[in-house]
């Protein structure tokens, strides 16, 4: 056989083999995308759907680092304008638990609760006027993916109003020492739960409208 006929051959070969090497990574590069967009999303839907309330817990503690996971995901949540006009009081002072249990006849999980987190919002860090409103809607959308972040890594948690209750705004500002302009939301009870309660089914399709009411 010629060189030049060697060659070719050669330069086939080669072909061949850098073409395999192109698909068979290509399709693992697919595999990995079609895992990224269906895994970590349906994880998400899992957690949202078996989230609810908690109100028992073991005297297990709540780490540090657990903490900061949460108020991670609290703030990961989206904003009016990006203003961020949400603050955080977390709270593991026994006496100050115990206060707020004894002191809100809805919050008596609080004398069980090694921990909460008073959510906060500062009205003069959002948009000024009507818009300042929006504190309401940017503090809450945090402390639903506070209450998530609580599930997704075994905590149990729960949503306990403050405000518009204006009695539970001076109880709670007056506790914590709130400069003025920050408004308390609400205050989570969080803890390892002691207990299992099902999650509920709201799931009502005669809530929906569609197109117009
Ligand atoms: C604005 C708000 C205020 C709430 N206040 C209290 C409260 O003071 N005490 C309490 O035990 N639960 C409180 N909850 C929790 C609700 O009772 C609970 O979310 C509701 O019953 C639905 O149950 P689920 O969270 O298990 O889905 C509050 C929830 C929200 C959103």
């Amino acid at each position: 056989m010629k060189n030049s006929t060697y060659l070719i051959i050669l330069l086939a070969l080669g072909l061949v083999f850098v073409s395999y090497k192109w698909i068979s990574t290509a399709s693992v590069d697919c595999d990995a995308a079609v895992s990224a967009q269906t895994s970590p999303a349906s994880s998400t839907y899992e957690d949202i759907m078996t989230r609810t309330s908690v109100r028992a817990y073991s005297d297990r503690t709540v780490s540090g680092a657990a903490v900061d996971s949460l108020l991670k995901a609290a703030m990961a949540a989206p904003t009016a304008g990006n203003k961020q006009p949400w603050r955080f009081v977390v709270v593991r002072d026994r006496k100050t638990l115990d206060y707020i249990g004894d002191n809100f006849n809805s919050m008596t999980m609080m004398k069980q609760a090694p921990l909460a987190v008073v959510v906060c919002g500062e009205l003069a860090a959002t948009f000024p006027d009507e818009g300042v409103g929006y504190w309401i809607q940017d503090t809450s959308a945090a402390t639903e993916n506070l209450l998530l972040a609580a599930h997704a890594i075994g905590l149990g948690a729960v949503w306990c109003g403050v405000y518009p209750m204006s009695d539970h705004v001076k109880k709670f500002s007056e506790l914590l020492h709130l400069p003025e302009g920050i408004v308390p939301l609400n205050c989570i009870a969080i803890g390892y739960p002691s207990v299992s309660p099902s999650p509920k089914n709201k799931w009502n399709p005669e809530y929906v409208h569609y197109e117009s009411y």
